[in-house]
């Protein structure tokens, strides 16, 4: 049904328009003014909108130059008294697709609004083309020569196109989140959206009613029902990102939709089903979790599919030129400087640099000099980096938290003279997740006794 909506500021005009429209079989309403009306465009998908010119407020004119800004906009017909045919004129030349001098006889109206419905449909259609054409144009966010980086779009190019699940790997900063996009541009699923979920930014409770959905009532805050993002990415691609966090108790049920595409609402006892291909992302060493029974043995190899590994920005240095330039380049724009690049000093300082923070960090480095530097290309003062003792520490300092944690672990132990569950309850974690601690560690009970 064609959805039209009749902007004029005469209440009987509005009344026949919307008697007479709803009888031809169209879908029809009606706004008093402007400002209405650009709130109900805002909510509704209308096809054509029916302007009067002369108005109080916002006249005609400009309430088209506002509708006009969204490229997907409805068709535009002007109705217009005798005495305006100029400003008829006038709004053809803003892009109204046609107009019409009241009083307008039926049928011609009838025959101008499908015409006009005929009209968007192709325009919209081109719209989705040239974003096609858009799509098929050379990936030129994804920055790098190293043969490390030509291998990795090699193979992402070659499973974009399939609907396999993709575990994607690599440290924090490599590039994951970009490279679940470039998949998902790259892939037949590239019309519908990519839909994202950071795992770790849900509490375990709240993950499942925000991957799956919950029904009205199934808990106490559920006053409505609510579609889960599954839902939501249906025919399109999802993307978990930290996939590490995903709770063991939702796992199953993450395994069993990868399965089969079936799952229900929490609270729900329909199964539902959803077409989304998966794709996910960690910086966690998954088998080390799953050996630590801290994730589904199942569910990683059910993921696990294809792996795309990302390298540390140190393995594959070469790429640091490029990627530095290109972050020059859209530095520039953002800061409107036309900074040329970087002199041959700023970019062995960039070299000889770890990289601990990856591309994410070279990003915030450049970002960085491009803002502070005042001559025309970046120099080696302009590049701030953490002092090499820091450097140091960077790498090791999540092995350092470790070390206290363990520490910690044997003293608690030695306090409780080595009773699991007091030293559990003391540390606020469960039996379990000590014992795993204490294998992980190898702590050895017997002897933490003595
Ligand atoms: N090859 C690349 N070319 C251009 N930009 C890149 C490239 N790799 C990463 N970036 C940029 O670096 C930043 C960090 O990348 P991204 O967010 O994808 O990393 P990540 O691996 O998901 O990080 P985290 O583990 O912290 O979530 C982003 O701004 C991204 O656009
Ligand atoms: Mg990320």
């Amino acid at each position: 049904m064609i959805r039209v909506l009749a902007i004029d500021d005469e209440e009987p005009i509005r009344r026949l328009l919307k008697k007479e429209l709803t009888r031809k079989g169209f879908f029809i309403d009606t706004a008093p003014e402007g400002q209405t009306a650009l709130s109900m465009l805002r909510d509704t998908a209308y096809d054509v909108v029916l302007l009067d010119i002369v108005m109080p407020g916002p006249d005609g004119i400009s309430i088209m130059k506002e509708i006009n800004k969204d490229p997907a906009c409805p068709a535009i017909i002007v109705l217009t008294g005798k005495a305006t045919v100029e400003t008829a004129v006038e709004a053809m030349k803003q892009g109204s697709y046609d107009y019409l001098t009241k009083p307008y006889k039926l049928e011609e109206l009838v025959i101008l609004i499908d015409r006009a419905y005929e009209f968007r449909r192709l325009k919209i259609k081109n719209l989705l083309l040239e974003q096609e054409l858009i799509k098929k144009e050379p990936i030129l966010d994804f920055v790098g020569k190293s043969p490390q980086h030509k291998e990795l779009l090699v193979l992402i190019k070659k499973v974009a196109p399939t609907d396999s699940t993709v575990f994607i790997y690599g440290e924090s900063g490599t590039g994951k989140e970009l490279a679940a996009t470039t998949l998902w541009r790259l892939s037949k699923r590239s019309n519908s959206p990519l839909t994202a979920l950071n795992c770790a930014t849900f509490s375990e409770n709240l993950i499942e009613s925000e991957l799956f959905g919950h029904e009205k009532g199934a808990f106490t805050s559920a006053y409505q029902t609510k579609y889960g993002i599954v839902e939501v990415a249906d025919k399109g691609t999802l993307f978990l990102d930290e996939i590490a966090e995903m709770p063991l108790s939702l796992q199953p049920k993450l395994l069993r939709f990868l399965d089969s595409g079936e799952f229900r609402r929490v609270g729900g006892n329909r199964t539902l089903r959803a077409d989304v291909r998966v794709i996910t992302a960690t910086n966690k060493d998954l088998s080390l979790l799953v050996s630590n029974r801290m994730f589904r043995e199942d569910l990683f190899y059910r993921l696990n599919v294809i792996t795309i590994t990302l390298p540390p920005l140190r393995d594959r240095k070469e790429d640091i030129e490029e990627l530095a330039l290109f972050f020059v380049n859209k530095y520039n724009k953002k800061t409107s400087k036309t900074l040329k690049g970087l002199t041959k000093n700023a970019l062995s300082k960039l070299n000889n640099y770890s990289w601990p923070g990856n591309v994410r960090e070279l990003e915030n480095v450049i970002e960085r000099a491009v803002i502070l530097c005042e001559g025309d290309s970046i120099s080696e003062q302009d590049i701030f980096l953490p002092s090499s003792s820091q450097i140091k520490y960077s790498v090791p300092q999540l092995n350092r938290l470790e070390d206290v944690e363990r520490e910690h672990i044997l003293r608690v132990l030695d306090e409780t003279s080595g009773n699991q569950s007091r030293a559990s309850e003391i540390l606020g974690i469960e039996r379990k997740t000590l014992y795993l601690k204490l294998k992980k560690y190898g702590i050895d009970i017997q002897k933490s006794k003595s």
